[in-house]
């Protein structure tokens, strides 16, 4: 028997804010044909095929230099190690971002400094930014946020005059670019992820560093394979060993040219639901602008787990990124030492819900649908808390 709440679509399941093997089996015969070659080959590691990813990746990015590592944040990790940022650097990034810019900050025995975001679009501000220049850090990492570019001619332009180098985070923006310029071909180093739910996605960990600067490849080249510069010469310390192997590199060349079509269906998506927020005035979606990639689907509601019960019972499965601000995790020291209201505002806010590209139409419209009911729930008992509050 249904009880009350419970609507018929929670006893047959709950559309997930993401469902990889959805993607699987559509790449199946690309997949089994990838593992096929690489397994037959004999060569898993630093081989043909991380080559050949790194030369389509680089040019489809736009630069000429680029570096297969193990992951995002030995990408993040490696890009500071590059730079030159060690014990006692300062390193500007936002708060808001899962803590990935900051624990590679941590790793290099540098102090993250934090930057607020703008509360629109969850991305860097460039008047905190100038700020925070204006006291001085060693470099600056800038995250384009669920998708979106940050303002990349300001913060970009602030930095040169200040003299500090910039790091982008590119693991959400796989394909994102502003001005006709790709993310990770604005920055002195590019930073990317291709975790398995990324806009590009291998079905294991995996990350690369895109630069123009061919001194800068090499070092980080070197740094990601022990400090070598040929096979045993060391010439380099804090080199590690992170690799991207031979079959992540041939399942990312061959999704590489389903990214732009992916990410169009994901802004189709985000576009939808963006319309549907637009009617709440309590609440909104974050927007994509053109070149943004949508890939998360972020709602801002002041009433998130009323409205992310309501989506579970409508059978709309919801998440947050992030439920904890870099500045206020337990491992950063006197983390509260400058207010970062706009980011705290939204840190308590964001809602994300399913906006992956294998999602049907039919779904999508689901999702809607469920979102109308759970924003109206949302703003509904926002109101009975003024009444209550107003007695
Ligand atoms: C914004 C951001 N930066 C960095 C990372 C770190 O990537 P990885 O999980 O591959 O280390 C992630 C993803 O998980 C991310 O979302």
């Amino acid at each position: 028997m249904t009880r009350p709440f419970e609507s018929p679509r929670m006893l047959i399941g709950v559309i997930p804010v993401n469902d990889l093997s959805r993607a699987a089996k559509s790449d199946r015969d690309l997949l089994i044909d990838v593992l096929d070659r690489v397994t037959t080959s004999g060569r898993y590691i630093a081989g043909p095929e991380v080559r050949a990813f790194e030369e389509s990746f680089g040019s489809y990015v736009g630069v000429t230099e680029c570096v297969g590592v193990g992951n995002g944040t030995d990408a993040l990790t490696i890009a500071l190690l590059a730079l030159g940022i060690g014990r006692g650097s300062q390193v500007a990034t936002c708060a808001n971002a899962g803590f990935y810019a900051s624990s590679a900050v941590l790793a290099v025995g540098a102090d993250p400094v934090f930057v607020d975001v703008l509360g629109e679009t969850a991305c860097m501000d460039p008047r905190d930014l100038e700020s925070v220049l204006s006291a001085g850090v060693d470099c600056v990492v800038i995250t384009h946020l669920y998708g979106r570019m940050a303002d990349m001619p300001q913060l970009v332009e602030l930095c040169k005059r200040a003299g500090v180098p910039v790091i982008e985070d590119c693991a959400q923006a796989a394909g994102a670019s502003l001005d006709g310029r790709h993310a990770g071909a604005w920055g002195d180093i590019g930073a990317f992820s291709f975790f398995p739910t990324k806009n590009l996605g291998a079905l294991g960990d995996g990350g690369a560093l895109t630069t123009a600067s061919t001194e800068m490849g090499q070092r980080i080249r070197r740094l990601s394979q022990y400090g070598w510069a040929e096979k045993y010469r060391c010439v380099m310390p804090g080199g590690r060993n992170s690799r991207l192997d031979e079959i992540q590199a041939a399942v990312l060349t061959a999704r590489l040219p389903q990214l732009d079509w992916s990410n169009e269906r994901r802004r189709q998506i985000v576009d939808r639901y963006a319309k549907v927020a637009s009617e709440f005035e309590s609440s909104c979606l974050l927007e994509q602008r053109q070149g943004d990639v949508a890939h998360l689907a972020v709602v801002v509601t002041p009433n998130r787990d009323a409205v992310s019960a309501r989506l579970r019972q409508l059978g709309v499965g919801s998440d947050v990124h992030y439920p904890i601000a870099d500045h206020q995790q337990p491992v950063i020291r006197n983390g509260n030492h400058r207010g970062l209201p706009e980011t705290e505002a939204l840190t308590a806010r964001v809602l994300s819900v399913p906006a992956f590209p294998d999602l049907t139409d039919g779904e999508v419209e689901i999702v809607c649908e469920a979102l109308k009911g759970a924003l109206a729930f949302g703003s509904a008992a926002s109101q009975q808390q003024v009444d209550v509050h107003s007695k």
